[in-house]
């Protein structure tokens, strides 16, 4: 009989998440600089209906009204971001004051509620002034990235003890460099590869400089994961969902816990070239051990052979499992399958938390004014059930942040993509707790699943 109220382990961290660009607005407030997604919003056709973040939430000046709804939600944790161009508006040289006095004050409301501060110090939004050297392909961008944490973490360390240096390394490059659907909207490999290099080289170094000041502080990294497998059962489909495993996953665990890239990436990551993107000592300070690792998991991915493509794959989705409003499949053993999977495969692995986990659903507001979001109730059910089975089996998982705090601007899916569990009216920025934030608060502070 499986237990039908799961408690989760004592201490174990019940949060919300949220990224600087998506939610913040006030794109010139206090002094701010311009990031790539400023920029990539200008360009015609790059996101859906021309939307931008320059409003988004107004969460800039609403922060306290939005910590005051997580309290109200018992949440424990606040996963944010901070934006590196309010930071250094030109991405390098001494610190805007305005802007880590903002931080502070944010920091500032957590504590007072009671909500432990996760700084993540890049979520995608590089000052353009970067990306006008070269971006994630030049490795001064590396350095660049050290400078500010320093910055940020000499600011705010003495009462933020956990830091995430990067969110989703793998889609800064790969969609920012490769496909180039996010910001700056390059497409070229050579470029892609220059700047998976990079990323996780500033990761290293922005670990090494968060270290150098801060004794007992918890530093990691969070990457997006998926277990992949073959879509049937020809070995062309095998092969093509190792090579898409390796690329999006393997490209950067391996380094992060092993110092090592995955041997068959080839050049220029293993054996050199390419002008020597990999230099000595960049494999030490890259697999520096880091206290924990932050998860991203949102679906499975099912890989089939293609002719084209760089990886000659395509993810597709199954037939007959239900998709979210961004077509992704929501499969909560995958979960379950990705933590145990790298508990056997991975001895070293640290402990782990959720840092994401959510769905997008086409919400609406009721003629009563509330928003009633069943499917996101049962994803997140689901999702907890599939954690808890991986924790029976032994995965050391300490938290979890569910993706998002509120309806936010989604990338290249502008608005209209709803992942919330508050609900945001644009129109005059009223913030409306759907069911799920009730659900979930009402699991964060009983640190239990409700019985099903
Ligand atoms: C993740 C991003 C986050 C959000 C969710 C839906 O890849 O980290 O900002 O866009 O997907």
């Amino acid at each position: 009989m499986s237990d039908p109220s799961p408690r989760f382990p004592d201490g174990f961290v019940w949060g919300a998440a949220t990224a600087s660009y998506q939610v913040e607005g006030a794109v010139d407030a206090d002094g701010r600089g311009r990031s790539i997604w400023d920029t990539f919003c200008g360009v015609p056709g790059a996101i859906a209906g021309g939307d931008t973040g320059a409003v988004a939430c107004e969460h800039y000046h609403r922060y306290p009204e939005d910590i005051a709804l997580m309290a109200d939600l018992g949440l424990g944790a606040y996963r944010f971001s901070v934006a590196w161009p309010r930071i250094q508006p030109e991405g390098r040289g001494s610190a805007n004051q305005k802007g880590l006095d903002h931080y502070r004050r944010v920091v500032d409301r957590l504590l007072e509620r009671g909500i432990v501060p996760y700084v993540t110090l890049y979520h995608w939004d590089l000052p353009q002034a970067l990306q006008d050297r070269g971006g994630w392909p030049a490795r001064d961008t590396a350095y660049r990235f050290a400078e500010y944490a320093g910055v940020v973490h000499a600011a705010l360390g003495d009462t933020v003890r956990h830091w995430i240096t990067l969110n989703e390394p793998k889609v800064s490059s790969h969609a920012g460099y490769g496909s180039g659907i996010h910001a700056p909207g390059v497409r070229d490999l050579d470029q892609r590869d220059r700047a998976v290099h990079h990323l996780l080289l500033a990761h290293g170094l922005g670990l090494q400089a968060l270290r150098a000041n801060g004794a007992g502080h918890q530093v990691g990294i969070t990457l997006d994961l998926s277990p992949v497998a073959p879509a049937g059962d020809s070995p062309d489909d095998l092969a093509a969902s190792r090579r898409v495993d390796t690329d999006s996953h393997r490209l950067f665990l391996e380094p992060v816990l092993r110092g090592a890239y995955p041997s068959e990436v080839g050049a220029p990551f293993v054996g050199g070239t390419a002008a020597e993107l990999v230099r000595p000592g960049d494999l030490e300070l890259i697999g520096a051990p880091v206290d924990f690792l932050g998860i991203n998991y949102y679906r499975r991915m099912l890989v089939q052979a293609t002719p084209t493509g760089h990886l000659r794959a395509e993810v597709v989705v199954p037939d007959g499992v239900p998709v979210t409003d961004v077509g992704w499949p929501v499969e909560p053993d995958g979960l379950t399958e990705l933590l145990v999977g790298l508990r056997a495969g991975y001895p070293e692995l640290p402990p782990v938390y959720l840092t994401e986990n959510g769905a997008a659903y086409p919400d609406t507001v009721a003629i009563d004014g509330t928003v009633h979001d069943p499917e996101r109730v049962d994803y997140l059910h689901r999702h907890l059930l599939a954690l808890h089975a991986a924790i029976r089996a032994g995965v050391d998982v300490h938290g979890y942040f569910v993706w998002t705090l509120m309806d936010n601007f989604e990338w290249a899916e502008g608005y209209a993509k709803r992942f919330g569990v508050v609900y945001v009216d644009y129109a005059d920025q009223r913030r409306v707790p759907k069911t799920s934030a009730r659900w979930y608060g009402r699991v964060a502070r009983g640190n239990a699943l409700p019985p099903r």
